[in-house]
């Protein structure tokens, strides 16, 4: 089976939900992590649960809505931290339904803070990194909301990361780093909500396939946790 020992995953977001589910994943492969969040404290529970797998886990703050703290939490990884070879752009805010024709402004700005300019901020650093040191995956999570205007904030949001993300490929076609997209379908966590069709432990073994990919894998291509849904991770690495 495939490992990821000697490699070092940045998961952002990964006090709860999804992000926390990822982490586990990595663990379970042997490979170390470093576990972020807005504040070191909502870390805890994550870093707990890890605590069980035997490889080093390291944790870092940054609140993602702030372009200060996004560049210190950089300044700190480049300083203090191993360095990265896999990174998830897990973390992201949604918003409660808005009225349709009324722009909240500063809402919208939260948003794309969070969402786009600072996975873009992260990107945009560590990927000249990566592709110097020659090994590189990076998953940007996108949604599949279609078609809900009340929750256009967030939509735009996320398919500015499926922009962002496809674009950029040109730029690493022939390297061996690789930037997908991922979607994890509707999974009950805090953003997903109780009616949610998939519990959180189901997002694995999809959401390790794209750090598993070999040289000249697909690159700006969209993965959907769906349909991994229920395989083992051997079987899922064979789709
Ligand atoms: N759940 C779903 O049904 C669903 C569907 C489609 C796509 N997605 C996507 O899947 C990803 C994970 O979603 P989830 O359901 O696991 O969400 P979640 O349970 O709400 O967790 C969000 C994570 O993002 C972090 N975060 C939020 N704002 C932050 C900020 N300003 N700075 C730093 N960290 C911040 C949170 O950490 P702290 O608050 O502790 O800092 C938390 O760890 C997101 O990209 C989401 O858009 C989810």
């Amino acid at each position: 089976m495939k490992d990821l020992k000697g490699k070092t995953t940045l998961v952002t977001g990964a006090s709860r939900g999804i992000g926390r589910e990822i982490a586990k994943g990595i663990a379970l492969l042997g490979g170390d992590l470093i576990i972020h969040a807005s504040k070191l404290e909502n870390l805890g529970e994550t870093e707990k649960v890890l605590g069980n797998y035997g490889v080093n886990v390291y944790k870092i703050e940054g609140d993602l809505g702030n372009p200060d703290s996004v560049n210190s939490m950089i300044k700190e990884l480049d300083k203090n931290y191993p360095p990265i070879d896999i990174i998830y752009n897990n973390a992201a805010i949604s918003c409660s339904p808005q009225s349709v024709f009324e722009l909240d402004r500063s809402l919208m700005n939260k948003i794309m803070e969070v969402n786009v300019y600072s996975l873009i901020t992260i990107c945009n650093h560590f990927i000249p990194k990566m592709m110097e040191r020659g090994f590189g995956r990076i998953i940007n999570f996108t949604s599949g909301i279609n078609r809900q205007p009340a929750l256009e904030p967030y939509a735009i949001s996320k398919a500015a990361v499926d922009k962002y993300t496809k674009d950029m490929a040109v730029l690493l076609e022939g390297t061996d780093v690789l930037m997908n997209l991922l979607t994890p379908g509707w999974v009950r966590t805090e953003m997903g909500g109780a009616d949610a069709t998939l519990g959180v432990e189901d997002v694995f073994p999809g959401v390790i396939v794209p750090a598993l990919l070999d040289k000249g894998g697909p690159c700006g291509e969209l993965f959907q946790v769906p349909k991994y849904v229920g395989l083992t991770l051997e079987e899922a690495m064979g789709i």
